[in-house]
């Protein structure tokens, strides 16, 4: 079957699917308590996720591992025909504080998020393994258009022609925010660097204490080998018209600077020298490696 079209949504270019539920999505309404799970793809969604739904669940592995990662934290902008809408999934989810994963850009986040000033939690990772990361995925989720090439998926990335648009607008957007909303701003490499800081400062945000057996029981269940073998945390459960692990897994690699493996010297001079027109004006900085 060929791939859908993306639609763009406000001229950021959105999955089919999706953008023909834009109306349900526009229309959601946030709950003041709801924890937002903002992300650019491929930046660690799943990872932090994980990480709260564990902290939610006071460390009980058990209960994590109720349902796929879909269920417990639902995609607000979800959309594919057959499927339950993340809408859907949100309205009949009857947990009081809901958690909810988006990708939008700040512009696209429904208006009712910021009306009740909900906390949200975003993730950041460089764009070179970002890149990467998507091409491979683009690849395996079939409800996105074929690639093509990689030269020519970098050069879509780097123009802003992907689904959910530029990662520079994103990243940049979601960074002005965190001055006027509560939010915390988390980077996929600090969390690499040191899990145990980031998932306190996670605590921390959320008004826990930082009990270190909680900690540690977080830590353990969210390292990249254990969510690799965990069929609630790796997708491995989604039909395979949505997501095909037999192209590329889910759980890929999970670290940093794999893109050194993928962009030539040439890409790389060119990325560089664009990255600093395009991230020009801004104190938001990243690391390309740890
Ligand atoms: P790679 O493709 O580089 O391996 P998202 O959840 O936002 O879609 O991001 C997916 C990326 O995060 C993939 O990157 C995946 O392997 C990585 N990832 C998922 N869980 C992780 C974990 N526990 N630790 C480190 N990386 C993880």
């Amino acid at each position: 079957t060929p791939r859908p079209a993306m639609i763009p949504i406000r001229g950021v270019p959105m999955i089919k699917y999706f953008a023909e539920n834009w109306g349900e999505v526009e229309g959601f309404q946030a709950q003041p308590d709801d924890l937002l799970i903002s992300t650019y793809p491929k930046s660690g969604t799943t990872w932090i996720s994980e990480i709260i739904d564990m902290i939610y669940n006071d460390g009980d592995t058990e209960k994590c591992k109720r349902d796929a990662i879909y269920m417990r934290v639902p995609f607000l902008e979800f959309a594919v025909p057959g499927i339950p809408t993340g809408v859907e999934l949100l309205r009949r989810g009857h947990a009081q504080r809901r958690l909810v994963k988006t990708h939008l850009p700040v512009q696209l986040l429904p208006e009712s998020f910021w009306e009740q000033d909900c906390q949200m939690i975003y993730v950041a990772r460089n764009p070179k393994d970002v890149a990467v990361s998507y091409y491979y995925f683009y690849q395996m989720a079939k409800v996105h258009p074929e690639p093509g090439p990689w030269q020519h998926f970098l050069a879509d990335f780097m123009a802003g022609a992907v689904s959910f648009g530029s990662w520079y607008q994103h990243v940049r957007g979601w960074w002005e925010k965190r001055r006027e909303q509560r939010l915390l701003y988390l980077f996929y490499e600090d969390m690499k660097e040191d899990p145990r800081r980031e998932i306190r400062k996670v605590l921390a945000f959320l008004g826990r204490p930082p009990a270190e057996g909680l900690v540690e029981a977080v830590a353990r269940h969210t390292a990249f080998a254990a969510m690799e073998q965990n069929r609630m945390a790796n997708y491995s459960t989604l039909p395979r018209s949505v997501m095909d692990h037999s192209v590329s897994p889910f759980m890929r690699k999970g670290v940093t600077g794999d893109w050194k493996n993928q962009f030539t010297v040439a890409q790389n001079e060119r990325f560089d020298a664009d990255y600093e027109r395009q991230m020009e004006g801004t104190d938001l900085s990243f690391r390309m490696e740890i």
